[in-house]
């Protein structure tokens, strides 16, 4: 009787199914992307962006010459305060850094700008950015949806990899934070710290319903070959990037990777403290793996290039300039924007919101969280309208990195001190993504949902927290994860869907 029962459920669950995907089919191939996308519940968005955002922070005391640290836009991490994005590249004595690496004088920052600008008008020698108002990349994908084979097809839906548990495995990390010197910042090598606890690193993710490849750089490199993979995003895309060098590596010195920045124009600037990114291309798979330096995942452009304090137009609707010049080279793309988006970062970097070419007068826009949600929905529209004309290309957009600031924020003595991990829990069973923003933005396109936040949700004792080589007293960086750690499993998430 039971069993009847059960086969039963079996039958009519499996029903339902079929008749999901058909429905799932005909609505995509009927409708366009914003009756999709105004189906997710604005609510929750709502609740992300209030999470997300926390109300804008005052990152930068009005002094000018931090202010000026940040316009150069000296990566990192400023997303979670300055105390961070002045971190010199593996270094670990701050006052050295500070005082070989950071022009001292404003001429210097004059000249990297224009450097940096001279370069971006190269680049953007070209025609329509702003995001086409054009169907056709919608059309062939509901195409391609119908004519794939519907089993296939039904697999790949129910595969959320988002949804699924932390366990303990011996065979974790996949590399060691006390090698992969070449590629891993020692701000991130928590092992080159005081932390004593380890235990966050011998955790594996494991989905619910999708079956997950065991990474390995071989496998990897393999999947590759003749590829590009390319990071574009603030310094959580930084750290995956760096992650990925290391698990392809296992953490081990190669001599033979070749560094082919200057085929993708990241060369240091003169006066800069690093470049715009980097590129490293292993030799025997032809296979390069990049990372370009992008925090609002917008395009940036001096308003007026021979004003050395000029401000900067931040055009909403428009892909960075790097993404757009060498998109055709790109084989995986993985896209990632967030912790930038705050009115002090704003106002320091001097960026200005435009949208169409002009200033904004949009007020649905004008705040904080209305030009990201636009930006986002701008970006991930472009890049729909592009994948028609790369048929090689796979791209992602990787959902929010989440931070844990305890009993404060960033500045106000906020810290991540637990160091036992899964004490608030181990499992993911929503299906529903704790970033309803990026998911409300790839809903109904071609663009991939790298969906990390929920399960990065339950390891906020995987941060750098109060070891950051260079933090000071009382300030912890619970944005930044330790590396070997948690970004490593979002760089299995993305192979196993590559
Ligand atoms: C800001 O800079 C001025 C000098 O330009 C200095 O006197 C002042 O102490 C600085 N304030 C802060 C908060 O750093
Ligand atoms: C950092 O460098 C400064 C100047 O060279 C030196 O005085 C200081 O002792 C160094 N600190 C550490 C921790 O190495
Ligand atoms: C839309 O884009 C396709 C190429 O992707 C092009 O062939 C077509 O002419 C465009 N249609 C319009 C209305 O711009
Ligand atoms: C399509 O489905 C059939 C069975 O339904 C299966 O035998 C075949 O391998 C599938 N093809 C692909 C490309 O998945
Ligand atoms: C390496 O891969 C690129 C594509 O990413 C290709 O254009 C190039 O010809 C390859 N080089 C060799 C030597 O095969
Ligand atoms: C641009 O900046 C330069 C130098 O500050 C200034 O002379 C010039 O008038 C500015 N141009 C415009 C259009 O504001
Ligand atoms: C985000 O932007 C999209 C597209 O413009 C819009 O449909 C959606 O309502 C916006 N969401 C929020 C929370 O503002």
């Amino acid at each position: 009787m039971k069993g009847g029962i059960h086969r039963l459920k079996v039958s009519q669950f499996s029903l339902i199914l079929i008749g999901f995907v058909c429905a799932t089919v005909l609505v995509l191939a009927w409708t366009k992307t914003t009756l999709l996308t105004s189906l997710i519940p604005a609510q929750g968005r709502v609740l992300q962006l209030d999470q997300d955002e926390s109300g804008p922070r005052e990152i930068l005391k009005g002094n000018d010459s931090s202010a000026q640290s940040d316009t150069k836009q000296e990566e990192p991490a400023a997303s979670s305060g300055v105390v961070f994005s002045l971190e010199g590249e593996n270094s670990k004595n701050l006052t050295t850094v500070e005082r070989i690496d950071n022009p001292p004088s404003i001429i210097g920052e004059a000249e990297s700008k224009e450097v940096s600008s001279g370069k971006s008008k190269q680049i953007k020698a070209d025609t329509g950015l702003v995001a086409p108002k054009n169907t056709s990349s919608i059309e062939s994908f509901s195409k391609r949806e119908q004519t794939k084979n519907l089993s296939a097809d039904t697999e790949k839906k129910d595969c959320n990899y988002a949804k699924g548990k932390w366990v303990f495995d011996d065979n974790r990390p996949l590399y060691s934070g006390f090698g992969c010197k070449q590629w891993l910042s020692s701000m991130w090598a928590c092992r080159l710290t005081q932390r004593k606890d380890f235990e966050y690193e011998k955790l594996r993710w494991q989905p619910k319903q999708c079956k997950m490849d065991d990474f390995t750089g071989p496998k990897f490199l393999e999947r590759m070959r003749d590829k590009t993979l390319a990071f574009i995003g603030d310094s959580l895309g930084r750290q995956q990037f760096q992650s990925l060098m290391c698990m392809v590596t296992g953490g081990e010195e190669r001599s033979d990777v070749q560094d082919v920045g200057y085929e993708y124009g990241l060369v240091k600037a003169r006066g800069a403290v690093r470049p715009d990114g980097w590129a490293y291309r292993f030799p025997n798979t032809n296979t390069t793996i990049l990372y370009y330096w992008s925090a609002s995942l917008c395009d940036i452009q001096p308003i007026n290039i021979s004003n050395p304090s000029t401000d900067f137009a931040m055009h909403l609707d428009r892909p960075p300039a790097f993404l757009h010049h060498y998109l055709h080279k790109f084989h995986v793309l993985v896209l990632n924007t967030g912790h930038h988006w705050n009115r002090g970062k704003l106002n320091a970097n001097r960026w200005i919101m435009y949208v169409e070419g002009v200033p904004n007068t949009n007020r649905k826009i004008a705040d904080i969280a209305g030009a990201k949600n636009f930006t986002i929905h701008s970006m991930v529209k472009w890049v729909n309208s592009q994948l028609p004309l790369h048929p090689g290309l796979k791209a992602f957009f990787r959902s929010i990195s989440p931070r844990h600031f305890f009993n404060g924020d960033w500045n106000t003595g906020g810290t991540c001190d637990n160091t036992t991990p899964l004490s608030g829990g181990k499992e993911v069973l929503k299906d529903d993504s704790s970033d309803p923003l990026v998911a409300g933005a790839v809903s109904g396109t071609s663009v991939k949902f790298l969906d990390i936040t929920a399960l990065s949700e339950l390891r906020d004792e995987g941060h750098i927290s109060r070891y950051s080589i260079k933090a000071t007293p009382g300030m912890q960086d619970c944005l930044h994860w330790c590396l070997p750690g948690v970004p490593d499993t979002w760089n299995e998430i993305l192979f196993a869907q590559i």
